[in-house]
Formats: C-alpha cells, sequence, structure tokens
C-alpha cells in the first residue's frame, strides 16, 4: 500500500483553553546585548511568505537570541527561547511556524504559539508565553524599539 502526501500528514489535535499564566513584558534589544531603541532591525519585506528574521546579541558570555515574524497587522518580536526548555524554538536555519503557517511551532517537542502575542495554546508548555521583544513599525522598516 502507498500512502500519498495528504495521508501522511496526521490531524492536528485540537486547540484546548489552558489557565493563562500572566503575559511577560516586552524587553528591549538593548536589555539583551543588542542595539539601543531606534536602530533599524529589518524589513516587512524580509518576512513575507513566513520567513522570519532572527538576530543574535552578544551579553557578556551568554548569546541572546530573538526572531521577528510578520502578523495580520504588522510583525512581531520574541526572545527565541521556547518556555518549556528554554532553548531555540527553530532547529538550525529553519523555519518557526507550522506547515499551516499559523502557528509559532518549537520544533523540539511541537509546542504551537499565537502569532500575535506568542501564547503557547498546545504541547508541553500551553499556558505559557513567549517574551516578545519590543519593535516599532514605521511603513515597511522594523526597528528596536
Ligand atoms: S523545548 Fe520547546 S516544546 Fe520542548
Amino acid at each position: 500500500m502507498t500512502l500519498s502526501g495528504a495521508e501522511l500528514w496526521l490531524p492536528m489535535p485540537e486547540l484546548q483553553e489552558f489557565d493563562e499564566l500572566p503575559r511577560p513584558l516586552s524587553v528591549q534589544c538593548a536589555s539583551l546585548g543588542g542595539p539601543p531603541a531606534g536602530t533599524h532591525l529589518c524589513t516587512l519585506s524580509e518576512l513575507r511568505d513566513g520567513n522570519a528574521v532572527r538576530l543574535e546579541f552578544n551579553q557578556g558570555q551568554r548569546v541572546r537570541r530573538i526572531f521577528i515574524v510578520a502578523t495580520a497587522d504588522g510583525c512581531a518580536a520574541y526572545v527565541n527561547a521556547c518556555p518549556h526548555f528554554n532553548i531555540p524554538l527553530n532547529f538550525g536555519k529553519g523555519t518557526f511556524l507550522n506547515y499551516t503557517g499559523e502557528r509559532l511551532l518549537c520544533v523540539h517537542h511541537c509546542a504551537r504559539f499565537r502569532i500575535d502575542d506568542g501564547y503557547c495554546d498546545a504541547g508541553p508548555c500551553a499556558g505559557h508565553w513567549l517574551t516578545p521583544v519590543a519593535v516599532q513599525l514605521e511603513g515597511d522598516d522594523v526597528y528596536a524599539a
């Protein structure tokens, strides 16, 4: 028996309601060892078709990572650290979206997060949030805020 591509996809489990933990406050790039407010980070054009822009900052001995993704009304930036194991969501260059493009996905244990606000609504850290990074959108340009 040969399965077609469509038959290989397992159905996604229904999203559930969890007790939401308090959403973390936004952090500034500068507080992660990154550039000061007003620094150009990327353009919306770079975020088309589900692409994310990844940035790394050195903060003392630590490397801090953020990523920026397109949202329905602009873009959002998050610290690239899954609340489950505090490791980057992506593997290698990778992508941050699940195959439907509707959720951010942690590739390690398949936690899914709403793109617009970083809330985890499925997976081992359901009810937790990604930490938002403050950015400002001006036209097509995304700046550290
Ligand atoms: S490290 Fe992200 S779901 Fe486990």
